[in-house]
């Protein structure tokens, strides 16, 4: 049982594009917890491996990209003018090159390596020590955090969730189309689902939270409410 005063641990995870992100975020500054975007941290691994000689023309070298683990530091600082985080890679911040399509491209590829898995799990379990944190990602709920207080299952139309992510994209000044967009959001449910180690799927314990035709207002309704349930059960 939990009272008003206890910090729980909310545990999201979804598929690419949910604006699993802005959730989390979103609840966090609301309960005045801790946002921690792990896919920002396989992003920021793939960005370092891109820029390291450990993919060439899309292909991921998983040996170099292992090599490379250990001369990698992720930290996070809070940065007032996002509300939110912004991760640093070796002091660097990268925020801002994290989420180019280069990337998205291969951050599945990158994810699916156990020793990535494992190194940034073990971050991502001390960052929750303490709790009072909202973390978004594909396997907080099943791995992560497998005793997570509330687990958050989200999941979107392709369609929508690429329009989503266009509309980000071309807002920054990207040169993409649509259907490129599209085809990314598709092939990354498919390689998160099926990869060996830590697919991505529901928890049994999570709610589902299909937002595809819900304002984030609407979505703070709704975890509220259950936020509150929980504090009362
Ligand atoms: O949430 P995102 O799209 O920024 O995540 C980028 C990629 O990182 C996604 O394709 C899968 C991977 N990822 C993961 O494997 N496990 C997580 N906890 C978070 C992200």
């Amino acid at each position: 049982m939990s009272t008003k005063h206890d910090k729980i641990i909310i545990a999201i995870d979804g598929f690419s594009s949910c604006g699993k992100s802005t959730f989390a975020k979103a609840i966090a500054a609301r309960l005045g917890y801790i946002f921690i975007d792990t896919g920002a941290m396989y992003r920021a691994v793939t960005l370092y491996a891109l820029e390291h000689g450990a993919i060439h023309s899309g292909i991921v070298d998983e040996d170099a990209v292992v090599r490379l683990l250990k001369e990698i530091q992720i930290t996070f600082r809070f940065n007032p003018e996002r509300g939110a985080s912004d991760i640093y890679v070796n002091g660097d911040r990268v925020e801002g090159k994290i989420r180019t399509i280069e990337v998205s491209n291969c951050v599945s590829a990158v994810s699916a390596i156990g020793e990535v898995r494992e190194m940034l799990v073990r971050m991502q379990q001390e960052m929750g020590r303490r709790k009072g944190v909202v973390m978004d990602g594909r396997d907080i709920g099943t791995v992560v955090f497998p005793d997570a207080e509330l687990k958050i299952f989200m999941t979107a139309d392709p369609k929508v969730r690429a329009q989503r992510r266009y509309d980000e994209l071309t807002a920054k000044g990207d040169n993409v189309s649509l259907e490129e967009i599209e085809q990314n959001v598709r092939d990354r449910d498919y390689q998160d689902m099926h990869r060996a180690i830590s697919p991505l799927r529901q928890a049994e314990d999570a709610i589902v939270l299909d937002n595809s035709h819900m304002t984030v207002e609407e979505q703070m309704t709704w975890v509220m409410e259950r936020i509150e349930a929980l504090q009362q059960a």
